[in-house]
């Protein structure tokens, strides 16, 4: 029997204060990370991945805002859902929403506000997508790992202990906003009790996937790029990234019209159609060129 298809939950709620004013009536999902709104960025990565079923967790104030944005993905060639979270409650919660979603397929939750790049990253996310029997954490070396979830290794790679922002992190690795889950995720999130600051905790999560042996970690390499954007600095620094890539390459780094088309989940002419709506930003010259390239090869 062929195993269930992993689908992909983006979790973009919460109250962005830590940017108010800029968010207080606009979802910093939804902010701009250089020339497109950050949650292409997630979206991508999951595509990337292999995942084409996704559910989009928003605020209830702005789940028209996504809608307008992204549709019902058909444009791109996938299906995205939405689900509202009514206050934000936890990361956790966001798979207690999903499990109608999920329907016991494994899941691949990721925060609206990270964004990964690198070489190869499909190809590597895709490779631990295919591990259903467990899940996986993707762990990245920071500078500043107190304001993360912190994983310590054993001898043999494996995961020793995981800690929610630890005042004396154990090591320098920080859990990213990726996580792969078995088809268990829902079920287990229903038995955790919210912690001090009222919240269902991931890394409480994690914890039960680890006791019960079935938590891996992946490392991504500091060839890899792993940014978060909850603040003014960190947003502008993600853009600046952004724009310094894309100008040296002219190439752009997620863009879901591209991927689609290069995934060939939509047709040349359907990439012109998107292009051409989107003219005269530049983004949509920059869509119809790749129709001009000869190969669908990056
Ligand atoms: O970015 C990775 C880190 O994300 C992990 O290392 C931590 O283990 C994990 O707890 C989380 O830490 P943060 O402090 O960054 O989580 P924060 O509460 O800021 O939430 C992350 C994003 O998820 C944020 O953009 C808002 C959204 N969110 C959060 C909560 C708690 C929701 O949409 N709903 C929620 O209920």
């Amino acid at each position: 029997m062929e195993s269930p298809k992993r689908k992909g939950i983006i979790l973009a709620g919460g109250t962005g204060s830590r940017l108010y004013p800029v968010t207080k009536a606009l979802s910093k999902q939804l902010m701009p990370i250089y020339d497109k709104p950050m949650i292409y960025y997630p979206l991508c990565t999951l595509m990337l991945a292999g995942i084409r079923e996704f559910l989009i967790i928003t605020t209830p104030n702005d789940k028209d805002a996504f809608k307008n944005l992204l549709g019902d993905g058909s444009k791109w060639g996938i299906d995205i859902n939405y689900k509202v979270q009514k206050k934000p409650d936890g990361i956790a919660s966001a798979l207690i929403l999903g499990e109608e979603f999920l329907n016991n397929s494994p899941s691949a939750l990721i925060l609206g506000d990270n964004l990964f790049h690198g070489e190869n990253l499909g190809k590597n996310l895709e490779n631990a997508s295919g591990k259903i029997d467990y899940s996986t954490v993707f762990a990245y070396k920071v500078s500043d790992p107190e304001r993360y979830g912190v994983v310590e290794f054993n001898e043999s790679g494996e995961i020793r202990s995981i800690e929610e922002k630890p005042t004396n992190p154990k090591t320098k690795y920080a859990i990213t906003g990726l996580y792969f889950y078995d088809k268990n995720a829902p079920k287990k999130c229903k038995t955790l009790k919210p912690s001090k600051r009222g919240e269902l905790e991931i890394t409480d999560l994690n914890q039960l996937y680890l006791q019960e042996k079935k938590l891996k970690v992946s490392v991504i390499g500091r060839g890899m790029t792993w940014l978060d954007t909850g603040t003014f600095d960190s947003l502008h620094q993600a853009s600046s990234f952004i724009r310094t890539l894309e100008k040296r390459q002219g190439q752009k780094v997620c863009s879901p019209e591209e991927i689609s088309w290069r995934l060939n989940l939509i047709s040349n002419s359907e990439l012109e159609i998107l292009a051409k709506s989107q003219e005269k930003s530049g983004y949509g010259k920059y869509l119809l060129d790749l129709l001009n390239e000869k190969s669908h090869h990056y």
